[in-house]
């Protein structure tokens, strides 16, 4: 079994997708049986989708909420715990995931690029976003509450990045500095991701772009295979230990 090259000055980039939470028992989007196959995407993960039906978007994002009710953190999730904690500053992982298993994991060096089901915010007001695990009856749409002093209450929403939504600033400028920081000594991981939605699919060019090798464990070949210099099939619970072993 090979092992991800990790000397005392090498940094490592890992990006993970769905497919790393798929052995903790939550549905990725694109495989049969995935979320996308029941639901359109304009419908529930766009704002036109959420402006046109709010109480479809909720009972989209509170019938996943409900699900990761009991759900647990994998192997994989703990292999990358592991290395975080073997290489401290030299880590940094970036997740697709709204589902909070690495956080849960104990991962502190990580961007969450796509929010967090599990945090609400006002659809209108600048009120900060806070935790709502909240499970809203079907009928129901969650109003601001803050809004209703200024007159006229607003809509919560899910604190997630919708298609066609601008990722934080912040978050991009953290991986491009840690991308140009650590130089030829990056490695990038990519982990259970099918390389389709942008701008994490591209992320294994920036470092090539530096000069870092790039690796990727994943169930199939994604649609980015080719762009990788190391390709590990299998799923992550049980490859992702083993390449990562110390
Ligand atoms: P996808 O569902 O598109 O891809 C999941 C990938 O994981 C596929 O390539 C599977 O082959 C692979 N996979 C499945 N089970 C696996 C396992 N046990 N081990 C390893 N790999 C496995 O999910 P993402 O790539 O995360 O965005 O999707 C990216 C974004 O598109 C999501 O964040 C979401 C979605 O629409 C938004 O909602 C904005």
């Amino acid at each position: 079994m090979e092992r991800l090259p990790v000397t005392d000055t090498t940094h490592v980039l890992v990006l993970t997708g769905a497919g790393i939470s798929a052995e903790s028992g939550i549905p990725t989007f694109r495989d049969a049986g995935g979320l996308w196959e029941g639901h359109d995407v304009r419908e529930v993960a766009t704002l036109d989708g959420f402006v046109r039906d709010p109480l479809l978007v909720w009972r989209f994002y509170s019938q996943r909420r409900a699900a990761l009710d009991g759900v647990v953190v994998n192997p994989a999730h703990h292999a990358l715990a592991a290395l975080e904690a073997r290489l401290g500053e030299r880590f940094l992982l970036v997740t697709q995931n709204i589902d909070g298993l690495h956080r849960a994991a104990g991962h502190t060096r990580l961007i969450e690029l796509h929010g967090d089901l599990m945090r609400s915010r006002c659809s209108r007001c600048d009120r900060p976003p806070f935790e709502d695990r909240s499970v809203y009856r079907p009928n129901v749409a969650p109003m601001c509450g803050r809004c209703r002093a200024a007159g006229k209450d607003a809509l919560l929403r899910p604190d997630v990045v919708w298609f066609g939504e601008p990722i934080d600033r912040g978050h991009l400028a953290r991986i491009e500095a840690f991308v140009r920081a650590a130089g030829r000594s990056l490695v990038f991981l990519a982990v259970g991701t099918s390389g389709l939605v942008e701008p994490a699919a591209s992320l294994v060019d920036a470092a090539r772009t530096v000069g870092g090798h790039s690796w990727l464990v994943n169930a199939e070949p994604p649609a980015n295979a080719a762009r990788f210099d190391h390709v590990v099939l299998g799923k992550a619970g049980t490859t992702l230990p083993a390449l990562l072993a110390a």
